[in-house]
């Protein structure tokens, strides 16, 4: 299973740009595997930036014009996501893709759905899903990374393919030197982190920690590697040593 941060496949800070050089790498080498692949792709500036102008992940609030947001995130989503199924494709990656406002409802882990699951290269993505609560909300591709990889017969690894950093650093990427990456992150490990939210609508990098830690205690193979260098991505999804963050399990 391969998450593709929002951050690593679009330009994060203007609206709805994809890096199209970064996109095609990474889908050109997973042409490369024979695995049978899960794709989870986030959203970058195809989802966050208006998500947090109209505050869709708090839910309905007075006095805002979400629903045409609404609208417009669900869209901007379904528009990069055929961008990634086209870089797949032109690859020779024939997927299927499932929107999660079509199968999901609710927010955060124990959001409800089957998890839907093709027979070949499954694709799904963060979105704009309903909610019994808040009516609607924010649901995270590391939620769907999560709950795919516990509930999915032989996941064999998880790997988060990150924007620009080689993975967990021990203190903010733009203080860190290469020294500072952290290989294997156990419990005993400290780090300083930084989450961007006033851009970010979901959890940056903690969330991902979070879930990867309890995607490892299930025995699943976790790791954090930088999307910039597609090698890097290949020799993960095919278990070779690279550089990156191996999460371990809490408590070991
Ligand atoms: C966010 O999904 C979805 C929307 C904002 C609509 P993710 O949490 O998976 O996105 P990235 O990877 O942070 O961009």
């Amino acid at each position: 299973m391969i998450k593709l941060g929002g951050g690593l496949i679009t330009h994060k800070d203007k609206l709805c740009t994809i890096n199209r050089e970064i996109l095609d790498g990474i889908t050109s080498v997973l042409s490369r595997t024979d695995k049978k692949l899960i794709i989870i792709h986030g959203a970058g500036s195809f989802g966050h930036i208006k998500s947090k102008k109209y505050m869709l992940q708090k839910g309905r609030v007075q006095g805002l014009d979400q629903d045409k947001a609404i609208a417009e995130v669900r869209t901007d989503m379904l528009e990069l996501n055929r961008l990634v199924m086209d870089s797949l494709s032109s690859h020779g990656i024939i997927a299927e893709s499932y929107p999660p406002h079509n199968w999901a409802e609710g927010t955060g882990p124990d959001f409800r759905g089957n998890l839907p699951i093709s027979t070949g290269v499954t694709v799904t993505f963060g979105d704009v899903v309903k909610d019994n609560e808040k009516e609607f909300g924010i649901l995270s591709g590391d939620d769907l990374v999560l709950r795919y990889a516990l509930e999915t017969d032989d996941v064999e690894r998880v790997i988060f393919a990150i924007g620009g950093v080689d993975g967990l650093m021990k203190v903010p990427p733009s203080e860190a030197t290469p020294d500072d990456l952290i290989e294997e992150l156990t419990d005993e490990i400290e780090y300083r982190s930084e989450h961007y939210s006033e851009i970010d609508v979901t959890g940056g990098i903690g969330l991902k920690i979070e879930r990867g830690a309890r995607i490892a205690e299930k025995g699943v193979e976790v790791l954090l590697v930088n999307g910039y260098h597609s090698e890097r991505v290949l020799s993960a999804i095919e278990g070779k040593m690279v550089r990156g963050t191996k999460i371990l399990p809490r408590n070991c």
